[in-house]
């Protein structure tokens, strides 16, 4: 299979061929993504919720973006990936953020950063995208700022709003990212903004007509506590099957039919006493 690149993304565009994108944080999601064709693999911050079990995406550390990224990007050729920048590596000085961007780039092997926010941060993704990195925006609801937002709420459900997410989605095109998140808004206007921006959209309850899509791994396969926003739509139920599961361990082993003969090494014979004996050596 080609790889899959930033550039390519804008081909899928003209070409009206959706983009499938979701996020993994370790080298064995990734590859069963890269084995069903999922375009691009988002290293998000959401590692924060989804795996450490933190309130919000706040305290997640370049540090843990680092660990987590070069599992996926090691682990899948075809797929596009994209590490997202946590809160406080990008927001203070443009310098900093083209510092912390070329790190996530150099120390993982991923393909691009995804930063939030719009036009307050258009001069900053031109930075990081004159330091030959691409960059992916992220307009409508942006979690980092949740306290600002009042909440994970729905974004651009008022006329101004709605052009204020609008107005930095052009922003971030026009800083050269080469495409963008929107997440959070109704769908009308996820079609705006799509059909006004030459920029692939990837949306997340942002509506149908969105380029390509997103969602969280744990969300899709039924690993996340709810309330689960509207968007989310499970396509399994994984975290029943793995109850089922620790319950059927935990009966075998509590009534010794586990091991059974098939998990057992053979009887002490010649082969083992000479392992043992080689250990006394
Ligand atoms: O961190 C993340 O997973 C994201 C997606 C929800 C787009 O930003």
């Amino acid at each position: 299979m080609e790889k899959i690149t930033a550039l390519k993304l804008s081909e899928f565009k003209r070409q009206g061929r959706k983009i499938t994108a979701l996020t993994a944080y370790d080298a064995p999601f990734a590859r069963l993504m890269e084995r069903a064709g999922v375009d691009v693999i988002l290293v998000g911050d959401s590692v924060g919720m989804a795996v450490h079990g933190r309130p919000d995406t706040l305290s997640v550390t370049m540090e843990e973006m680092v660990i987590h990224a070069r599992a996926v990007a090691g682990a899948v050729k075809t797929p596009l990936v994209v590490v997202d920048m946590p809160f406080m590596s990008f927001q203070v000085s443009k310098e900093k953020a083209v510092e912390n961007a070329g790190r996530l780039i150099k120390e993982t092997g991923a393909q691009a950063v995804k930063l939030e926010g719009g036009d307050k941060y258009s001069a900053t993704i031109r930075a990081i995208v004159d330091a030959g990195i691409p960059v992916m925006g992220h307009v409508g609801l942006t979690p980092q700022s949740v306290h600002q937002l009042g909440g994970y709420k729905v974004q651009g459900k008022q006329s101004e709003s709605a052009r204020k997410v609008l107005s930095d989605a052009h922003a971030v095109e026009k800083a050269g990212a080469f495409s963008v998140v929107i997440e959070a808004v109704p769908a009308d206007l996820g079609a705006a903004v799509t059909q006004s921006l030459k920029i692939p959209t990837i949306g997340i309850g942002a509506g149908p007509d969105c380029d390509g899509q997103i969602l969280v791994l744990h969300d899709l396969l039924g690993l996340s506590d709810g309330p689960h926003p509207r968007f989310v739509k499970m396509y399994a139920n994984f975290a029943e099957q793995a109850v089922e599961a620790f319950k059927s361990y935990r009966d075998e082993v509590q009534s010794g039919a586990f091991p059974a003969q098939e998990n057992t090494y053979g009887a002490r014979g010649e082969g083992a006493l000479r392992v043992v004996g080689k250990k006394k050596e």
